[in-house]
């Protein structure tokens, strides 16, 4: 009897251990002390070191933060760099034009001269992670003041830093991590010149836009090509037409044979944020008033947006990168608060703490641990109407773009009254580049629309005491009937910061003195300045000082699971660094009777094709190279494999990053996760969190036989890890 118990106990650990892989944003230096084991377990073939070395080129050294907010990894011995397509959007936009438009017909250089220059485009290298903690909490008591304790760490951080050994083109820099506990640097290298190489079109890049967004199955080729540019000693160099491809340290293989369900993959990027080690109660709260009253507010942004872009096609293009942007974040919190639902999310947390005051009451070495549950429950209901009104500001102001023009008046004019004219000037330089980008994609009409729908919204949904009197005074003054549509036209009609060029006329041309008096009479200035006032007394001054606590709280609950829950592994939340994720490529159940498959065809992408949609149409090469079979050596059993998903965990930012199979071979492309899991940030659960990659065969055949790029897949390194085939280079 007692072994049969035993082979179960031992049976379901082994099954609860399989389940959690997956879960885990990894520390690339830690793998070999914390994930080795299991790694290999799970079916990988390299070694930790493979990964991530100091002393050896390892697989971290073909991987780059792309332009601090996206993955992009090394692909040739030439520096070519594999990103996504809506990752490199922004540079594809700015080279196009009406008649060379490669959004929408793509972009592919035929030589290293046609490769097209961004100006503010940067990838960086991590050359070396170190832990600093002990140096950088030095000095650092139990009991100080948050305020304190960071200067004092900011002052460690910085001597830290200062003596870091490295070269003088590299940087140093440090970072928090697991609330504060601990803190590790990074020595980085990043290079200045990098030029667009290639895209597909939209049609292919950005297939299924926002209707496939988050969602699974996915049939989109999300990639573009760039290419790092350094000095002659590879050395890192502003731009310069003298400039050479750069020679890398490492550069990704990449393997023709895919991954089948269950196999081993690993993602390895720069997640940017997730929240794991939250209280209940703020995950209560995220469920139950910040993603719905956000998500209802996009809402309303979001149907003015869609009546005008609907209607005018100048206006269409114009805002279609707002949209992209406002509408990502609507679609994943929507996701985010159905898997938090369906999961027991809350419940789940609440098990979990059950569990720890348990032990903790049980202890007595951990007598201070007692009551950091119920003052972190405290602390969070005194934060909740707080937090909503912060989320009613932000959302609302950010989507009104008059108060964007408003907020750069105000810089101007706090400028002003601190330095001067001198500090005018100077400020006066960045506000007028800022409003010339700005106006570009700027509708007076549209944001008319905005205001007066969300500004309802600010004047009524919310308590009182969090609204600006000079708005409630303007929209219902005591002898005029309340109108929205009054306090409209006094805005709009009135001032000059709906128009570049009345903006720049009536205030910008003139004197400092006399530009300042101008701007504070203006109505729509004085309506944002009061809004802005009112929610730094009424919301911000009471806010910092709970977050401050609950931080303070958080780190102390942070500490004390790691020591009290010893059978967990933790890991610590994303915050932009480097880190590797690893899991199984696998299918999921979707909800009743639906079970997703983990791999979509080209003839998924035929299935969704709607003649001249603008999400779903398919450009006629492809078709053909679909009616053909002709997928040459990337396709698979007559097939075409698309995309795949995994129980690898990733986040925004992990956007780019590369899929590596068992050997460390690249596999896939990351862009994005499935909708019933993107509450992952939160509470990753292994039975509906999947991230979706494009496979990288699907990349390599666009390249080669439909863009007919075929010199890019000559610079690169195609192995067959599972056939042991010769391989063909493109003809
Ligand atoms: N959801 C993905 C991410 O968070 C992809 C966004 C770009 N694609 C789109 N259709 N908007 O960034
Ligand atoms: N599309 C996301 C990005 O841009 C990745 C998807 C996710 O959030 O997991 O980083």
């Amino acid at each position: 009897m007692k072994r049969i118990r035993f082979a179960i106990v031992l049976a379901s650990l082994f099954i609860s251990a399989i389940c959690r892989a997956g879960e885990g944003m990894w520390l690339p230096l830690l793998l070999e002390k914390l994930n080795e084991k299991e790694m290999k377990s799970l079916g990988m073939k390299i070694s930790a070191r493979d990964i991530y070395s100091v002393n050896q080129g390892s697989l971290k050294d073909a991987i780059v933060s792309f332009g601090g907010f996206c993955t992009g990894e090394v692909i040739s011995s030439q520096g070519l760099v594999l990103t996504n397509h809506h990752c490199g959007f922004d540079a594809i936009q700015n080279h196009s034009t009406l008649d060379k438009n490669y959004i929408r017909d793509g972009f592919w250089a035929a030589n290293h001269s046609q490769e097209l220059v961004n100006p503010n485009l940067f990838v960086t290298f991590i050359v070396r992670i170190e832990d600093v903690t002990a140096k950088s909490l030095q000095g650092v008591k139990e009991g100080m003041s948050e305020s304190e304790r960071q200067s004092i760490i900011d002052k460690n951080n910085g001597e830290i830093v200062k003596n870091a050994k490295r070269e003088t083109y590299q940087s140093a820099f440090i970072r928090a991590f697991f609330e504060g506990n601990q803190y590790y640097m990074f020595i980085t290298e990043t290079y200045n010149d990098i030029r667009l190489v290639g895209a597909p079109p939209s049609s292919v890049g950005n297939f299924g836009k926002d209707s496939d967004n988050w969602m699974w199955p996915r049939h989109t080729g999300d990639f573009s090509l760039f290419r790092i540019y350094a000095g002659k000693d590879n050395k890192p160099a502003a731009y310069s037409p003298d400039n050479v491809p750069y020679k890398p340290k490492k550069s990704l293989s990449i393997s023709l044979d895919g991954v089948a369900e269950n196999d081993f993959t690993m993602v390895f990027g720069f997640p940017g944020r997730t929240m794991e080690y939250l209280h209940s109660a703020a995950v209560e709260q995220i469920v139950e008033v910040n993603d719905p009253a956000k998500i209802a507010i996009r809402d309303k942004a979001l149907a003015v947006l869609d009546g005008f872009m609907r209607r005018d096609e100048q206006i269409k293009i114009q805002y279609a990168s707002k949209w992209a942007g406002i509408s990502n974040a609507w679609k994943k919190w929507q996701g985010e608060v159905l898997g938090l639902k369906r999961t027991n999310g809350v419940s789940k947390k609440k098990t979990y703490e059950a569990e720890f005051q348990k032990r903790v009451n049980s202890n007595p070495a951990w007598a201070s641990y007692k009551g950091i549950l119920t003052d972190l429950e405290n602390a969070y209901a005194e934060l909740k109407p707080l937090g909503l009104a912060r989320d009613y500001f932000l959302e609302i102001t950010s989507k009104i773009e008059l108060f964007t023009v408003a907020s750069q008046l105000n810089a101007l004019v706090r400028a002003y009254e601190r330095g001067g004219t001198q500090a005018y000037n100077e400020q006066l330089t960045r506000v007028r580049q800022r409003m010339e980008d700005f106006y570009k994609e700027y509708s007076a009409e549209v944001d008319r629309g905005l205001f007066s729908v969300l500004m309802e919204a600010y004047l009524t949904e919310q308590p009182q005491e969090f609204v600006s009197g000079y708005a409630k005074n303007i929209r219902n003054p005591q002898d005029a009937k309340d109108d929205m549509s009054r306090m409209e036209n006094l805005i709009y009609n009135e001032t000059p910061l709906t128009d570049q060029k009345k903006l720049f006329d009536q205030y910008l041309s003139k004197e400092p003195a006399r530009a300042v008096e101008l701007i504070k009479k203006d109505k729509a200035f004085q309506l944002y300045a009061d809004m802005a006032d009112t929610y730094n007394r009424q919301v911000a001054a009471k806010l910092n000082p709970i977050q401050e606590r609950i931080n303070q709280l958080q780190r102390t609950y942070m500490k004390a699971q790691m020591e009290v829950m010893k059978e967990k592994k933790f890991y610590p939340d994303a915050n932009s660094t480097l880190r590797l994720t690893y899991g199984n490529v696998k299918g999921y159940q979707a909800r009743d009777a639906v079970y997703y498959d983990p791999y979509s065809y080209l003839d998924g992408v035929m299935e969704k094709y709607k003649p001249g949609d603008y999400e779903f149409d398919v450009p006629e090469k492809l078709q053909d190279l679909y009616r053909r079979k002709d997928y040459g050596q990337y396709g698979q059993n007559g097939k075409m494999p698309v995309c795949f998903i995994g129980t690898n965990h990733t986040t925004g930012g992990n956007s780019g990053s590369p899929a590596l199979d068992a050997y460390g071979n690249l596999v896939g492309l990351n862009f994005d996760r499935v909708w019933e899991g993107t509450m992952s940030d939160i509470n990753y659960d292994p039975s509906i969190c999947r991230n979706i990659m494009v496979d990288i065969r699907y990349v390599l055949f666009i390249i080669d036989k439909y863009a007919g790029a075929g010199h890019l897949i000559k610079e690169m390194k195609l192995v067959h890890p599972k056939k042991k085939a010769p391989v063909k280079k493109a003809a």
